[in-house]
Order: C-alpha cells, then structure tokens, then sequence
C-alpha cells in the first residue's frame, strides 16, 4: 500500500500573544490562588521537556500506560470496533502505535487524527505514523482538546483516545463539561479510550512529579519562560521555587511555583503587572489521580456506558473504554 500525505488542519492561531495566552493570562495571574492552564507548557520546548519527563526513573504512569496496551492492544481494538482513532493531546504518540499496529492486525482502521496544541511536535508525529502505516490516512489537527472538540474528524465508527491521564489536568468543573461535551458529540457506537493514574502511595506520586534530574521542574518553569518571550514579561526565575504536593481532599498533585521574594512582575503584552507577596503562588499545573469507580461514575454521568477497564500488573493506571449508547 500507498503512503498517504498526512492533511493538517491548524485550528490555534500560530501568534499565541495575539490570543487566548493574554485572556488565559489576565484572567488566571490576577485571582487567588493565581493560576495557569496547563496548555501553556506545551510550547515546542515544553513538549521536549515532557518527553523527557516520560523517560525519568520516577515517571511510572508512561510506563504503566504502555505496558497495559502491550499486554492488551488487540482486546481494546477488537473492543471499540472502531474504523477511526482520534488521539487527543496526542504528542510524539509513541503508545499510539501500539493501538495503531493491533487495528494494522485487524485491517480495521481507515483513518487516524492526532489532536495536539504543539504544532511542531504534531507535524513530525504525523510525517512519521504515515511513513510507518502505509494505506492509513493520517488527518492531524493543530489545536486545544477543551476549545476544538467540534472539529474532530467525522466518519467511520470512531474511538477518541485521550491518554496519559492527561484528563487528570483538568479542574473537576472542566473535567465534567469536558465529557459532557464529548460525549454529545460522539455518534452512537463511538467510543472514548480514557487513560486515568490511579492513587497510590504519596511518596510514588511525589517522586513522580518531583524527579531527582529536575526535569519537572524545568517543565513547570517553562511556563514563566513563555510569557516572557510571547507577552515580553520579566519574570526572573530565581525568584522562584518549584512546589509539588499532594492534595489529599482532591486527590491530585499540585505544582506551584512560589515567590521567594516581594516583587513586582511586568507583563506588557497583557497590560497588566503582578505583585507578588513573598510566599505567594501560582499555581501551574494539577495532575488529579482517580479511582476506578470514579472514572466509572463520571463517564456514566456524561453519558456514556463503560465496557471495559484494564490495569497495569500493579494497578497504578487504568485504561477504560466507554461507549456511546
Ligand atoms: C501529560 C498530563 C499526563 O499529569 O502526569 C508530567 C503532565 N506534568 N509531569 C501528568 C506532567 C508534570 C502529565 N500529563
């Protein structure tokens, strides 16, 4: 078979200062606690960063995804019955060829659309799925999860996947509409492929987040480093420290970064100047950690009927296909 030129439909305008980084930045940096999404990290050295973070000794949660799909793969294509696969946030999709290389056994699969705000990353992703899947259509789409969902690609009998525990970045109010909206937009027969990290020892979590070559720290940094240079900022790093906890109410990992000094940031593409108590937070990033019964539960709540829930030998993350009724 054939390769196929991968198609990329860019949907986030490419000159982030003149967009949602300002509204996203203005709103967040000027309530308590101050606040960032997540999405800004994952600037072309972002996604880099987090692919190192993916290959650090204390990151369990990419190892156990991958081990769950290399022991089940085929179960989980044959499962879905999907002709399409929708990958959100998809990344370098390294564990996605393992889903990939089961429907490549079944011949099912027709087209695959990865979802991913890094257009760098996505385009190379894309070029390489296609040099490796002869015959598969590979539709890629430049843009954010939680603002594109009505663009996915139509057609076929879809399975979205969205993996990692990526959803676990979501606060509970966009967790919740985040489904809602997906689920609505699914056809009946679709289905959604949901990777969740699973609570376990604080310690592990920690570890996980706070790993002993400091590339986390150097991932949730870079967050300051890009409204520097998109909104010419002055944020000066060393004024900061890096701060992971775990949140037991909420059940998540928290990662702040906290000013050790009383200061005034700039930050001129927003029109707007932060002062910063000494001790004071932002907060970058959450990474919220599940139980079974409560993915379960909010699935069902969204509108969709679980099928089936696969583990890793020790339990530290799930994978669970739900379905649209
Ligand atoms: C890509 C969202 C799954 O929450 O574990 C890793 C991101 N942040 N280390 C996670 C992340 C800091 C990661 N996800």
């Amino acid at each position: 078979m054939k390769r196929i030129e991968p198609e990329l439909a860019v949907l986030l305008d490419p000159d982030w200062a003149s967009g949602s980084l300002v509204d996203d930045v203005r709103r967040g940096l000027t309530r308590h606690p101050r606040t960032l999404p997540p999405r800004w990290l994952y600037d072309d050295h972002g996604s880099a960063l987090f692919d190192q973070i993916t290959r650090q000794p204390e990151y369990y949660p990419f190892n156990a995804e991958r081990a769950i799909l290399e022991a089940h793969a085929d179960e989980i294509v044959a499962a879905s019955g999907a002709t399409a696969l929708v990958e959100l946030g998809s990344g370098t999709s390294e564990k996605t060829r393992l889903l990939l290389d089961a429907f490549t056994r079944t011949g099912q699969l027709t087209r695959f659309s990865p979802v991913d705000v890094s257009e760098g990353t996505l385009r190379d992703a894309a070029a390489q799925i296609a040099d490796a899947y002869p015959g598969l259509e590979v539709v890629g789409v430049v843009g954010d999860f939680t603002l594109h969902l009505s663009h996915l690609p139509e057609g076929g009998r879809r399975m979205v996947a969205f993996l990692g525990g990526t959803i676990g970045n979501l606060y509970l109010e966009e967790r919740s509409a985040f489904l809602s909206i997906l689920a609505d937009l699914l056809e009946p027969g679709d289905s959604l492929l949901l990777g969740t990290d699973l609570v376990k020892s604080t310690d592990r979590l920690i570890a996980a987040y706070h790993d002993e070559a400091g590339v986390t720290e150097d991932f949730i940094r870079n967050s300051l480093t890009v409204i520097n240079r998109e909104l010419g900022a002055d944020f000066d790093q060393s004024a900061f420290t890096y701060i992971p906890f775990w949140d037991a109410h909420m059940e998540r990992i928290d990662m702040r970064l906290r000013s050790e000094v009383p200061q005034r940031v700039t930050v001129p593409g927003a029109d707007l100047f932060l002062d910063l108590d000494v001790g004071e937070e932002i907060r970058v990033e959450i990474s919220t950690k599940f139980r079974i019964s409560k993915v379960a539960a909010e699935l069902e709540a969204a509108g969709l009927v679980v099928g089936r829930v696969w583990t890793d030998e020790p339990g530290d993350f799930a994978l669970t296909l739900a379905t649209k009724p």
